[in-house]
């Protein structure tokens, strides 16, 4: 029988399957290709001979030949799927990081930058619906004397109501003298103070700001909180064009689902006060727990300027006459996010505060 170049084909399989199951590595493998399958190969070598047989000799031999590269291929991208993973758990182990050594490799920060809170916010759509009804906003101080913070406002020196406010002093100057503001009513005695001094009444304004009492925190309750404080000072101003302005504030934030009442109620610098009451949010008017069955939610204070605190600014009450009114934020904040719990507000939890935005 003739001798055929592939007579030793079979060994020649079996040697070149059992050196790609020694390559222990990638670059090994890069590097022995060329004579696996590459140019300089045995296979190459061999086709190359085949070119000496008989055409019918040669198709079989060809077709032989095809089948033990296709072999010896496929064994050899099996070893090469193989090292790759053995390299790549091999850089994975190097690079763990053991949780018992101190890590010093830097991050990536992916912090997100943050936002105003929900108080902040509150603030700010507070404002934008007074401004667009045509009120000025204006700041005042947090630290305020006795003055500001009461007397002006016609609750003198043991005045009764003074127990209305608990209250933070200063450690400041004579004893019980300077105060942390209360409420933001002395920002109204600055406004009318420094028009009556520049001649600039009238006044349309309302003073958004942070106020403490000597409170007790619970659901409803903060020692720091946030109210916002409207005077008007104007000529010919009504009890009517209170009403207005609180109707008209309380759609505008709030929805035209939701509306205002006034009940009689006392404050020292407002004659007559009122209380100042907006259908509950929670249950839409229909009487829940946290509305103790009323369907109402008190939001604040208001009524017309007492004379004794236009007389105090120097405000001539034959001339002028005006209303004011202050309310909770924080409140607000919680009737309209329907919060159960207000100091959620004070406790910088993220996952509460990320979901206001
Ligand atoms: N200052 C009052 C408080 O903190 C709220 C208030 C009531 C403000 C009546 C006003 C007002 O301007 O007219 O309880």
């Amino acid at each position: 029988m003739a001798t055929s170049p592939l007579d030793h084909l079979d060994d020649e399989i079996s040697r070149l399957l059992a050196e790609i199951s020694a390559l222990a590595s990638l670059d090994e493998l890069i590097a022995a290709e060329a004579t696996l399958t590459g140019r300089r190969s045995v296979l190459s070598t061999l086709q190359k001979s085949l070119g000496s047989l008989e055409p019918e000799e040669r198709r079989t031999a060809g077709a032989q030949l095809q089948a033990a590269r296709r072999e010896v291929e496929s064994a050899l991208e099996v070893r090469r799927g193989l090292l790759e993973a053995q390299s790549r758990a091999q850089v994975l182990e190097r690079d763990r990081l053991d949780l018992g050594d101190v890590v010093t490799e830097q991050v990536p920060w992916t912090t997100s930058v943050g936002h105003p809170g929900l108080v902040a916010l509150t603030q700010r759509a507070l404002e934008d619906v007074f401004v667009g009804m045509g009120f000025t906003v204006s700041d005042g101080p947090e630290v305020e004397s006795d003055w500001y913070n009461f007397e002006a406002l016609n609750i003198p020196p043991a005045h009764p109501a003074r127990g209305l406010w608990d209250t933070f002093y200063v450690e400041l100057g004579e004893p019980e003298t300077v105060v942390l503001r209360t409420h933001t009513s002395p920002t109204q005695v600055h406004l009318m103070e420094t028009a009556v001094a520049t001649g600039t009444l009238p006044i349309h304004s309302v003073m958004p700001g942070r106020c403490y009492r000597r409170d007790t925190p619970d659901a409803r309750h903060l020692y720091t909180f946030h109210q916002i404080e409207g005077l008007v000072i104007d000529r010919g101003i009504t009890f009517a064009d209170l009403a207005g302005v609180i109707e008209t504030f309380t759609r505008a934030y709030f929805g035209p689902d939701i509306t205002s009442r006034l009940r009689p109620g006392y404050f020292p610098f407002t004659e007559p006060s009122a209380e100042f009451e907006v259908t509950c949010t929670i249950c839409r008017g229909e009487g829940c727990r946290t509305c103790s069955f009323t369907g109402w939610i008190e939001l604040g204070g208001c009524g017309m300027v007492d004379p004794a605190v236009l007389a105090a600014v120097g405000v001539d009450a034959e001339e002028w006459s005006g209303f004011a009114f202050g309310f909770g934020i924080d409140r607000c904040a919680q009737m309209r996010h329907q919060l159960s719990d207000m100091r959620a507000l004070t406790e910088n939890d993220a996952r509460f505060l990320e979901q206001f935005s």
